[in-house]
């Protein structure tokens, strides 16, 4: 059954060479989200590893853009919150940020300073992990506002780049690897 909904989920995942610059293999979710069985089999499987591996958790936290269109329905079918962490100069009021790079450049990461209270418990979601650099932000940016991160949880893993390795003690969880 749950080889079944992931075999749906891969089947949409295609894959672009040299996008968005030489080198790179896009791994692209367009049409994992364009299928309505194949999205609801995505939230699907990523609702019962939560359900399966946490007895309780306080906070869904996506990662911009793409963990923002993963993170708010599973944090709804979990009966949780959603937290932002954007790109620079998003987000209004206080905030923490940090500078970090990726599989092509570099970038800066905040979130609100309230976004989660001391000792909450969080689950970062984003689609994809490469070489862990934005994850690896997210989990200092959450850290100073002393959360208790669960898990980074991702669809897609791409293997080759060893991202989970920077993640270092933080548990890591993906539905997909690729080499
Ligand atoms: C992509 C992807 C991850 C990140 C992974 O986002 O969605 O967030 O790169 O790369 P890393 O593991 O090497 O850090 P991107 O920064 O391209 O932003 P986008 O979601 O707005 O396209
Ligand atoms: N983000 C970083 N590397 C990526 C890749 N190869 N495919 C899709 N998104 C990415």
């Amino acid at each position: 059954m749950s080889e079944d909904k992931l075999r749906v989920v891969r089947d949409r995942v295609r894959s672009f060479p040299d996008f968005p610059v030489p080198g790179v293999l896009f791994r692209d979710i367009s049409p994992l989200l364009k299928d309505p069985v194949a999205f609801k089999a995505l939230i699907d499987l990523l609702e019962d590893h939560l359900r399966a591996s946490f007895p309780k958790i306080d906070v869904i936290a996506g990662l911009d853009s793409r963990g923002f269109l993963i993170g708010p329905p599973l944090a709804q079918r979990l009966g949780v919150g959603f937290v932002l962490i954007r790109k620079k100069g998003k987000l209004p009021g206080p905030t923490e940020s940090i500078s970090y790079s990726l599989e092509y450049g570099k970038a800066e990461l905040e979130v609100q300073s309230d976004a989660v209270e001391a000792g909450q418990k969080v689950v970062i979601v984003d689609d994809l992990l490469a070489t862990g650099g934005t994850m690896r932000a997210a989990c200092e940016l959450l850290a100073r506002l002393k959360a208790d991160i669960l898990e980074c949880l991702v669809v897609i893993e791409l293997k080759a780049l060893r991202g989970a390795a920077k993640l270092e003690a933080i548990r890591f969880h993906s539905l997909l690897q690729y080499d």
